[in-house]
């Protein structure tokens, strides 16, 4: 109950799915406050101790508002979770440039906005941990989603990059690269593409958000603290064989 006792952590794409699983869990894991920025209204925002700010993740304006906020209302930022995304499952040769820039926006650009905005405020506390949402389809191929895949391959670098650039600042970044989990994003998905998941699964089974959420709350504490510009797979055993 007292794993993040204290911290401040914001987290995109937390309305629903995974990142609100690790918004509320944080928040029971005795964290000081959990900011949920999304361009989605959150459902049962009332009853629940998460602070839900709407920003679009594409827009560097929000983010230098939403942490200028933060800062100025508790004094430090100790945890960004870059999660919010979209997923899109077209083939290369099925691509627009409209589809591949939407997705890089939302999926990738994103974190760069949102990292290079939380960086001097973590540098000067000489303390943070960056969480990058990545997948398993940014370690292993698939055929389609060639977009989703672009920006999912890229996250592991980049978090790589800032984990090497400012470790001696006292920042960590990981990314985090789940398997096939419940959640709004697949809850429209085929069955065919679930069951061939499904049965690729080590574990025979999809995650739920609770199994994510508590890998992360892992990076996000300071039972990490000697983990850095790594990548935690949560995906069953998914890419074992
Ligand atoms: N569900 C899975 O099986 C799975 C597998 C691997 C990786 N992931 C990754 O996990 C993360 C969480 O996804 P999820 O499964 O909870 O899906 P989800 O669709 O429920 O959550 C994604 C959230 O991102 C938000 N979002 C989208 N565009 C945004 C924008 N421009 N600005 C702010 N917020 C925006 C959505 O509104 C939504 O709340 C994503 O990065 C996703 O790619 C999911």
């Amino acid at each position: 109950m007292d794993r993040l006792t204290g911290k401040v952590a914001l987290i995109t794409g937390a309305a629903r799915g995974q990142g609100r699983e690790m918004a509320e869990l944080f928040m029971r894991e005795g964290a000081k406050a959990v900011i949920s920025a999304d361009v989605l209204d959150a459902e049962d925002a009332e009853s629940s101790p998460v602070t839900f700010v709407k920003m679009d993740v594409t827009q560097d304006t929000e983010w230098k508002s939403t942490i200028d906020a933060i800062v100025a209302e508790h004094g430090q930022i100790d945890i960004l979770i870059n999660n919010a995304a979209i997923v899109k499952y077209e083939t290369i040769l099925e691509t627009s440039n409209e589809l591949y820039d939407k997705v890089l926006d939302i999926d990738l650009k994103s974190i760069f906005l949102g990292m290079r905005e939380v960086l001097p405020h973590m540098i000067e506390k000489k303390s943070g941990s960056i969480i990058n949402v990545s997948s398993i389809w940014g370690l292993a191929g698939v055929p389609s989603s060639y977009a989703y895949q672009a920006a999912k391959g890229a996250i592991l670098n980049v978090s790589k990059n800032v984990a090497a650039t400012y470790g001696a600042d006292g920042v960590r970044c990981n990314s985090l690269h789940p398997g096939y989990i419940l959640s709004p994003m697949n809850a429209d998905q085929a069955q065919d593409i679930n069951d061939a998941l499904i049965a690729g699964t080590v574990l025979g089974r999809p995650g739920q958000p609770i199994e994510t959420a508590y890998a992360a709350l892992f990076l996000a504490s300071d039972e990490s603290s000697y983990v850095t510009g790594t990548s935690l797979v949560v995906d069953g055993g998914y890419l074992a064989p």
